[in-house]
């Protein structure tokens, strides 16, 4: 069994939540008690986080390509971000967790969006583990909305086009500017693909793929996959 007391932590940990549809199929359920149950084991796990001492965790809560779910799933799973935003506020207030969402929020209904305004103020000033959901997130799309604001920066002299544009350059443009790239990418369900997460942040993340659907996903999974981290050689391109 995997020890945390002799395990290196890593520093970013961001995790594709694979699987609500299928847990809720197995018991007979519609998909959305998947969902519910999913959202339940996202708060578990940023109090495990935050207690392993991870310094930043992400989740894939909602792509771009999601909103092509059936009218009701989506609004289902609008309902679960209105009634976790509360939620996430508690857990984060208690566990000195700060909050924080990637993805272009201006799709989102005008309460949602508030509610993501309150949770990331509110929990500004949290030194733990930072809490990152990704919402109307698309790898592709961060990249995209990062090459217009930068070019909107050279069009209006805030900054010169240049060869010297490094790639940490173009990473404070990113959604995720200011946060160390995953160090361990978690996907559940046993799927082998990125689905348009952190494209560009994952280039030389770790990856763990493990058949647990998310619903019974837990702190041991969490603790075996961080474990296998710790048997990978990183090497970035290097021999
Ligand atoms: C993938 O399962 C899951 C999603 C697309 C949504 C994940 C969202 C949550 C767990 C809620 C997160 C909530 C907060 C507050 C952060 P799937 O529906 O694709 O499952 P399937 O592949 O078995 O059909």
């Amino acid at each position: 069994m995997a020890d945390e007391k002799t395990m290196a932590v890593p520093d970013h940990v961001a995790i594709i939540m694979d699987g609500n549809g299928r847990w809720a199929k197995k018991r007979g359920l519609p998909r959305t008690f998947g969902h519910k149950q999913g959202c339940k084991v996202v708060e578990q796990t940023v109090e495990d986080a935050a207690r392993l001492g991870i310094r930043y965790l992400t989740v894939y809560a909602f792509s771009t390509e999601n909103w092509k779910r059936s009218a009701d799933e989506v609004g289902a799973l609008m309902q679960l971000f209105r009634y976790y935003m509360v939620r996430l506020l508690d857990v984060a207030t208690k566990n000195n967790v700060r909050v924080r969402m990637i993805g272009d929020r201006r799709r989102f209904p005008e309460d949602i969006r508030a509610g993501i305004e309150k949770l990331e103020t509110e929990t500004r000033e949290a030194t733990g583990l930072t809490f990152v959901i990704a919402v109307n997130y698309g790898g592709r799309d961060d990249i995209r909305r990062a090459a217009i604001r930068y070019a909107e920066d050279v069009r209006e002299g805030r900054r010169e086009a240049a060869d010297s544009f490094t790639e940490a350059d173009f990473g404070k443009y990113l959604d995720t500017a200011g946060m160390p790239d995953p160090d361990l990418l978690i996907r559940t369900s046993g799927e082998l693909r990125l689905s348009n997460f952190l494209l560009w942040q994952c280039a030389y993340s770790e990856i763990v793929i493990t058949d647990v659907l998310w619903p019974d996903f837990n702190k041991q999974v969490l603790l075996s996959a961080i474990e296998e981290f710790n048997h990978r050689n990183r090497r970035y391109g290097g021999v």
